[in-house]
């Protein structure tokens, strides 16, 4: 197993080019399965959850091209091509969706193009137990028939799906794109009420109206869709990774220093750049991005409280627990969204953090400065909280079970090397 090696302290300086968003591309590769013709996403970002999907995809009978290349041939191209002219097999099985969640959004599109589908239930992750009940009552409502036996979402719709009006009791991001795959094509109109607002489902509704769906309410949380016969192929652009903006954005802030984030868009992250500014970060917005800078002074404790978008994202609470470590002063924060995502906490002990966990708050007291430790995360944003950590930590600091980084961030220690970082992989055979 691989690991990260950083020996921190060094102000980062330099420009980095943020890759496609992988939770937009995740759904976006799913809506494959809505139509008989091609579809092509370009700026695609290369992550391990990107190759687990095309292997999902692809048996359930879909062909998957990467830059002209077999996706499996270990292309590292940005442009994937998916064909699912026929679907051979609606089984989604427990090895691939354990690994990642995002496969259970196949449920819907198999529901609505084949009026079956068999997909294993995710199970719990190291954030919280996150159910599926949301996209099972949504389908139900929309006349599917679904049970749970041996672990297995079995659904069937041998009438098709019909258009329901559908008000979430929670927003949800996963159960909202499931739910406008399926009504793209369901007979007649769905209003979905609370659905998620965040900018990838934007990214969906976006794919989904140039494959021929009708939907209106883009960007609000009251979507309507109203079913049509066939959706066909297209060419899309994956929106940038608002995430991974937000991430390198906190390490030039942690560690004192300056950088040009481009391929993004500052306002994709509005509520996180504001906390930065809070915090004594400079922001200077740029034709294709922005640039962050703090190259005197010290971080303010700034407290957040993670929400649905456009409040400040869960998946970047993490990163900014690990910026008020070595705050000057205290901060609170406050997680809503999971029940369990503060798995990070006594990692950042480990390297020196004061921080207290009282139910769904964290009270961090940000000391003198971090020592390099040891350490290892159980998921992809606390493993990147770590390295963030590692940055501003004096000395040494070992990142253990890299294989979560993966998942999501594209050769991250190429491009924190690239703006200064002493940080190397350390392959383990
Ligand atoms: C997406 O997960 C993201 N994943 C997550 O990013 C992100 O943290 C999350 O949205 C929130 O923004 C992808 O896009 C692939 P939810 P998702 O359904 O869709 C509860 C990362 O680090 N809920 O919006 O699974 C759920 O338990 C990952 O990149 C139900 O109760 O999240 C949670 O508390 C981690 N019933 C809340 O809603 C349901 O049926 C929000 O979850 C569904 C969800």
């Amino acid at each position: 197993m691989d690991s990260i090696r950083i020996r921190g302290g060094k102000p980062l300086q330099g420009k980095i080019e943020i890759s496609g968003a992988k939770n937009a591309a995740l759904p976006l590769m799913v809506a494959s399965l809505l139509t008989e013709e091609t579809l092509t996403l370009s700026n695609l970002p290369h992550v391990a959850d990107i190759s687990t999907l095309i292997t999902l995809l692809c048996q359930h009978g879909a062909t998957a091209a990467m830059n002209g290349q077999s996706a499996n041939g270990g292309s590292d191209g940005r442009s994937l091509s998916i064909n699912a002219k026929s679907i051979t097999n609606t089984e989604a099985p427990y090895d691939i969706v354990r690994k990642m969640r995002a496969g259970a959004l196949v449920m819907g599109p198999l529901l609505a193009r084949i009026g079956k589908a068999r997909v294993s239930l995710p199970g719990g992750c190291a954030i919280g137990t996150r159910p599926m009940n949301l996209h099972i009552s949504g389908l139900e409502q929309m006349g599917a028939k679904i049970a749970i036996t041996g672990g297995y979402m079995e659904a069937e719709a041998p009438e098709g799906l019909k258009g329901a009006e559908i008000r979430f009791e929670t927003v949800s991001v996963g159960a909202t794109e499931n739910l406008l795959m399926a009504a793209s094509l369901a007979k007649g109109t769905t209003t979905l009420e609370i659905a998620a607002k965040e900018p990838e489902i934007t990214d969906l509704v976006r794919l989904l109206c140039q494959m021929g769906a009708k939907i209106e309410g883009e960007g609000t949380d009251r979507l309507v869709i109203q079913g049509v016969d066939n959706l066909h192929g297209t060419h899309y652009r994956v929106m940038p990774d608002r995430i991974e903006t937000g991430t390198y954005a906190i390490a030039a802030v942690i560690t004192g220093g300056k950088i040009e984030l481009t391929n993004t868009e500052a306002e994709l992250i509005r509520a996180v750049l504001d906390a930065l500014i809070e915090t004594g970060a400079e922001i200077e917005e740029t034709e294709n991005g922005f640039i962050i800078s703090r190259e005197n002074g010290t971080i303010r404790g700034v407290d957040i409280m993670t929400l649905p978008y456009p409040g400040y994202p869960t998946d970047m609470q993490a990163q900014f627990m690990a910026l008020m470590t070595v705050a000057d002063g205290a901060a609170m924060i406050t997680e809503t969204i999971f029940e369990n995502r503060f798995m990070h906490v006594p990692e950042l002990a480990r390297l020196g953090a004061n921080i207290t966990v009282h139910g769904h708050s964290a009270l961090v007291r940000g000391v003198d400065h971090l020592v390099g430790a040891p350490v290892m995360a159980t998921d992809l944003r606390a493993s990147v909280s770590l390295v963030l950590a590692g940055l501003a930590a004096e000395g040494e600091t070992v990142i253990n079970r890299v294989y979560h980084l993966d998942r999501g961030y594209e050769r991250l220690e190429e491009k924190l090397a690239a703006c200064g970082a002493d940080i190397e992989r350390i392959h383990v055979s």
